[in-house]
């Protein structure tokens, strides 16, 4: 194990909660259906997809120009909701499970597909804690392709299969495995069950790394 790549909303940060906040504003202007079980779908995909995912359950359809518009006032919102982060915001175990990794001599890359994520680390104070963090801006299919995956790998230096990603997203367990990573999910083994393994949350990550470095992790 060489490298590991970490996802951010849900996993370093709860920005996943303002991504939910911001989206069901966004369906209930359209008289779209919007829970926190049809949100589980849309944790991952990019800013786009999700949209096209939402607009699937509206009465009528959208031209390309109106897409546009609904995305721009969903990310004007989701802006306003992370505004006031600061280090604060980070969840549990997240710094020192950074840091772990920089200790232990492992390249730490994030993978996220969201357009505001250096925004996000610079709030957090974190951004000097990857050694590389891909540009959703640069990347042409969203997760559950790989491909935000291997570039991180790439970018990093190190082979896929010497590489640990980590996800609270099905669609982000997916490419990391299609990557061919071994894949920790952060969060619920019944959604995340393509994972390798399952951890509540990061104050667990040092703890598994352990165990798996001891017995050899494989993807
Ligand atoms: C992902 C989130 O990290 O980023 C999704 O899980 C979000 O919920 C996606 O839609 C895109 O984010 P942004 O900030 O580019 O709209
Ligand atoms: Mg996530």
């Amino acid at each position: 194990m060489k490298a590991v790549i970490f996802d951010l909303d849900g996993v370093i940060t709860d920005t996943a909660h303002y991504h939910f906040l911001a989206w069901q504003k966004l369906a209930q202007s359209q008289d779209v259906h919007f829970d926190e079980a049809f949100n589980e779908n849309l944790k991952g995909i990019d800013r786009m997809g999700s949209l096209e995912l939402i607009l699937a359950g509206a009465s009528r359809s959208y031209s390309d120009a109106e897409k546009l518009a609904l995305a721009d006032s969903k990310n004007a919102h989701y802006k306003t909701l992370i505004a006031e982060m600061s280090p604060a915001d980070l969840l549990p175990g997240a710094v020192a499970a950074l840091d772990w990794c920089r200790a232990q001599g492992l390249k730490v890359g994030l993978a996220s597909v969201s357009k505001n994520a250096f925004t996000v680390l610079e709030s957090l104070g974190i951004t000097d804690k990857f050694d590389y963090v891909v540009d959703a801006a640069t990347i042409a299919r969203g997760k559950p392709d790989p491909e935000i995956f291997l570039r991180a790998a790439s970018e990093l230096g190190v082979d896929p299969a010497d590489c640990v990603g980590v996800e609270d997203a099905a669609a982000g367990v997916t490419a990391i495995k299609a990557a061919g990573m071994f894949a920790i999910g952060v969060g619920q083994p019944a959604t995340l069950w393509q994972a390798d393994t399952v951890i509540p949350g990061l104050e667990q990550f040092k703890n598994m790394m352990e165990t798996l470095c001891k017995t050899g992790a494989s993807s």
